[in-house]
């Protein structure tokens, strides 16, 4: 099949069966890997949803600039679509962004901005997400996707990813496991299957020292995964069933051992939900598949992930044996259950940080597209 862009290869990413470490653990787990969509991450699904949007409103125009604060993969994506569109892409990151993916973002054109400035919680981005709204109201013709507070990110997981896995799976998943962060995924995904399949049960990722669901926040060296309060994608804490937190030194060892004995390299969140989706398979004593949602790949983490050198500085043990699995499993928390789960939207922060008015906070009725949210007709 000729597509007529590369954007169109975006989704349809395929579902793997875990067989050595299934076979090994008495699990069913089965990944979604994201690493196929064109920019390499599951984050192609929101920014590309959240451009076709602003292209629709005309909040972008031939020759934008496209405004983001992001120090990962949300910022490669929207570098790609800026390439394959012609809008000139602005990148607010921060100390903390690795080299690879400021390399990457320049690859695709896109101009970085590092911001040194720390917020009040210690972190960065409260002060990125600020200066990129300032940014975006001085330069003409430009629009700040805003993945943090733009419901849309959640409503193109809800059209896109779940109903894609929904498909794939024949409604037969009993669970789904995937990462938080700014809430896209786990907002659209547990929307759309307490609607349309309570029974599955909707599981989250995070990191100790992440405030989504937690008021305790500290360091965590998990990229990808966690924030500082709990975003407006989640859009209903309580579609969540369960939330593990993972530890860091977990997670990478996790993400190792699925490269070494399945062959699939992902990256260290990936790591984290295999392990949230092996502790459910387990104590659900799971018969039909467990779905864990990969977000992307591990050549994005080359340099820390795969780098000995830099895994001994950071103490984390190198071991390859399969059934370290069940010791990180073991080590696992109970999970935090719904409508338990601790919340602290902020609302304020739309105001202090200057949010937009082009971004969206309600969850839209209206559908992208006819047929559920394919994001093909960009
Ligand atoms: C690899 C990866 N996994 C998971 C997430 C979390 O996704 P979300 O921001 O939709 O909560 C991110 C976010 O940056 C990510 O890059």
């Amino acid at each position: 099949m000729n597509f007529k862009n590369i954007l169109q290869c975006a989704e349809k990413t395929p579902l793997v069966s875990l067989d050595r470490i299934n076979d090994a653990l008495g699990t069913n787990v089965v990944v979604k890997l994201e690493k196929f969509n064109p920019g390499g991450s599951i984050k192609d699904r929101a920014a590309i949803a959240l451009i076709k949007k602003a292209e629709i409103q005309g909040y972008l125009k031939p020759g934008g600039t496209i405004i983001e604060s992001s120090s990962g993969n949300f910022a490669i994506s929207l570098a790609m679509i800026g390439a394959a569109r012609g809008y000139k892409v602005i990148v607010l990151v921060d100390p903390k962004t690795t080299n690879t993916n400021i390399s990457l973002m320049k690859a695709y054109g896109a101009k970085v901005v590092v911001v040194e400035e720390k917020d009040d919680t210690g972190s960065y981005h409260k002060t990125r997400i600020k200066q990129a709204n300032e940014l975006a109201q001085v330069i003409e013709n430009s629009y700040r996707p805003d993945q943090c507070f733009n419901i849309l990110s959640s409503y193109a997981h809800y059209e896109s990813t779940a109903t894609e896995i929904y498909e794939q799976t024949k409604d037969e998943a009993d669970a789904i496991v995937c990462a938080v962060s700014t809430g896209g995924q786990i907002g659209g995904i547990s929307k759309f299957y307490k609607e349309k399949k309570s029974s599955c049960k909707i599981c989250c990722v995070d990191a100790f020292g992440s405030g989504i669901f937690s008021p305790e926040t500290y360091p965590y060296k998990i990229p990808g995964v966690g924030l500082g309060w709990t975003p407006r994608n989640i859009l209903d804490v309580n579609n969540i069933d369960y939330v593990f937190k993972i530890h860091d030194e977990s997670a990478f060892i996790a993400s190792r051992l699925l490269c070494r004995h399945e062959g699939i390299l992902c990256g260290v969140s990936s790591g984290a939900v295999l392990l949230g989706a092996l502790k459910l398979s387990i104590s659900m004593k799971s018969t039909r598949p467990i779905i864990a949602v990969m977000g992307d790949s591990g050549e994005r983490y080359i340099d820390t992930l795969f780098n000995e050198d830099w895994l001994y500085e950071n103490g984390i043990d190198t071991t390859n044996d399969i059934f370290h699995f069940k010791k990180l499993i073991n080590r696992i928390d109970p999970p935090q259950k719904s409508p338990n789960i601790y919340s602290n939207y902020r609302d304020d922060l739309i105001k202090e940080l200057k949010v937009p008015n082009t971004t969206i906070t309600h969850f839209p009725k209206i559908k992208f597209t006819k047929n559920h949210g394919g994001l093909h007709d960009l």
